[in-house]
C-alpha cells in the first residue's frame, strides 16, 4: 500500500506498510462519539475520524470502523443510510446502547446488526452501555410502562448513566488497536 494525492497526513506506518483506518460515527447524545474517539486512538493518531454527512471516500482506506447507537434494537437510522453504500472492506463494528451488553436484549441487537454488513468482511464487534438522552428519559417517564421499550424500564436507567465509563473507552480502544495488528 502506498501514499496517494495528499492523504499522506491521514497515514500512518504499521509494520513495513502504510495503513489508513476511517472512522465513521452516529451519535445522538454523545456517548457514541466518545467510544469513536477511543476507537480513533486505538488505530493511531492519523485515522480519519468522521460522520456519515462529512465522511471522505471510504475506498481510500484499508480499514473502516463504523460507530452508531442502537434505535430500536436496529442500528440508527443514519448509519443505516451509510451502510447501503458500504462494500467490500475490512471493518469492525462499535455500538452503545441502553441495555446491559451482557442482556438477551443486547444479543438480540448484535444479531440485528450483522446483515447491515454483510457485503462486508466484519474484523469483530464491540458495544458497550449508553447513558439514554435525559430528554428522553423525561418523554418517556411519562408513558404508561406497557408502552415502554424493555429496556427503557426506569431500573435500566441508572446503571446506563455511569455509561460510557473510562473502562468501555479503555476497551473500546484495545479492541481496536489489536483487530488493527491483525491487519498486518
Ligand atoms: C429513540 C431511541 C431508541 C432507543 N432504542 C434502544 C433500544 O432499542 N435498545 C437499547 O438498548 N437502547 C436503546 N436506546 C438507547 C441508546 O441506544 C443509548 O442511550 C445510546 O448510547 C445513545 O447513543 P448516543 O449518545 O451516541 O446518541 C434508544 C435511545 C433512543 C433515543
Amino acid at each position: 500500500m502506498g501514499g496517494s494525492g495528499g492523504e499522506e497526513q491521514f497515514q500512518r506506518r504499521k509494520g513495513s506498510s502504510v495503513m489508513k483506518s476511517l472512522v465513521v460515527y452516529s451519535s445522538k447524545s454523545g456517548n457514541t462519539k466518545r467510544v469513536a474517539e477511543a476507537v480513533a486512538r486505538g488505530l493511531g493518531e492519523d485515522t480519519v475520524l468522521a460522520t456519515p454527512a462529512d465522511a471522505p471516500d471510504y475506498r481510500d482506506f484499508d480499514f473502516v470502523a463504523v460507530g452508531f447507537w442502537i434505535e430500536k434494537e436496529r442500528p440508527n437510522f443514519e448509519v443505516q443510510k451509510y451502510l447501503r453504500r458500504l462494500k467490500g472492506k475490512k471493518v469492525g463494528v462499535f455500538f452503545t446502547l441502553g441495555a446491559d451488553p451482557a442482556s438477551d436484549h443486547a444479543q438480540i441487537c448484535l444479531e440485528n446488526v450483522k446483515p447491515f454488513f454483510e457485503e462486508n468482511e466484519v474484523l469483530g464487534y464491540f458495544m458497550c452501555q449508553g447513558k439514554i438522552d435525559p430528554a428522553r428519559v423525561k418523554w418517556v417517564r411519562q408513558m404508561p410502562p406497557s408502552e415502554m421499550l424493555s429496556t427503557e424500564h426506569p431500573a435500566h436507567w441508572d446503571r446506563a448513566a455511569l455509561h460510557p465509563d473510562v473502562d468501555d473507552l479503555a476497551r473500546a480502544a484495545e479492541t481496536f488497536r489489536s483487530m488493527a495488528a491483525s491487519l498486518d
